[in-house]
């Protein structure tokens, strides 16, 4: 496992341990899946092994590899994942990771795959809105916004799959600014480095907007979906983390201080 430390000084009198998995992208299909779905299963699952390297596991590496994971959070203050934890909405993917995390104490955000039945389909918000009452039945914490306070900390994981947010997170996330406790951020897809322009969504221009002016108790932002470790430097002078893909066996371990 390849388990990347990362250290936070908030200040705090007790230390907390989180865990950060993204992009673990389960790739299977089962008899209530179609005859499409079984065949993207095995595609996506060889491409997935290939750039993984993955010997490990046949078959399941994806799966073991955020079994394994989960279990090393099992002691953890608090697991966040940031989405794509399946490859493509199937009935096997959601099973599955229903399955592995259902001991977990865990915040998860949605990913573009979560909402993709065909990788590579337009990613269409109508689409994404269609599908994502049944997708969140099978995780226990609002895909699109939710948040948890623990020892003086507030992690909050927002929907930002396609790269856009919605107005009511907006408002979602002053609720949580006004409660004072510093915030770490966990998204899907990484913020912009730069202010965005005039040209962007409003809600998504007001959302980086409110996130930026907030460097004061937005601490650090947290995202997957590049599947490449990242660190970058954001507005506000916050560090951006971008944690590699699970399917890659890796994770990121944030020491809160
Ligand atoms: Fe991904
Ligand atoms: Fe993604």
């Amino acid at each position: 496992m390849k388990i990347k430390k990362i250290r936070l000084d908030l200040g705090l009198e007790k230390s907390l341990r989180v865990i950060h998995i993204t992009d673990s992208h389960l790739s299977y299909a089962d008899e209530q899946d179609t005859e499409f779905t079984h065949t993207q299963a095995v595609k996506r699952r060889d491409c997935f092994r290939a750039d993984s390297n993955a010997t490990e596991y046949g078959d399941d590496y994806a799966a073991e590899q955020l079994r394994r994971g989960v279990a090393y959070a099992a002691d953890a203050d608090l697991l966040v994942l940031t989405g794509d934890v399946i490859d493509f909405y199937s009935h096997a993917n959601l099973v599955l990771a229903q399955e592995i995390l259902k001991d977990a104490n865990y915040l998860c955000t949605a990913g573009n795959h979560e909402f993709a039945y065909r990788v590579g389909e337009p990613d269409l918000e109508t689409t994404k809105l269609e599908r994502l009452p049944e997708v969140q039945k099978y995780f226990k914490t609002d895909l699109r916004f939710a948040s948890r306070q623990i020892g003086g900390v507030n992690f909050v994981a927002v929907d930002d799959c396609y790269d856009n947010f919605a107005e009511f997170q907006i408002a979602l996330l002053e609720q949580e600014l006004e409660k004072g406790l510093p915030i770490l951020l966990f998204l899907h897809s990484p913020l912009p480095t730069a202010p965005l322009g005039g040209d962007a969504v409003e809600a998504t221009r007001n959302m980086n907007e409110l996130i930026n002016r907030r460097s004061d108790l937005i601490k650090a932002v947290f995202a997957g979906h590049w599947h490449g470790d990242g660190i970058y430097l954001l507005p506000g002078g916050r560090v951006q983390y971008v944690q590699a893909g699970g399917f890659r066996d890796a994770l990121g371990e944030i020491e809160i201080y």
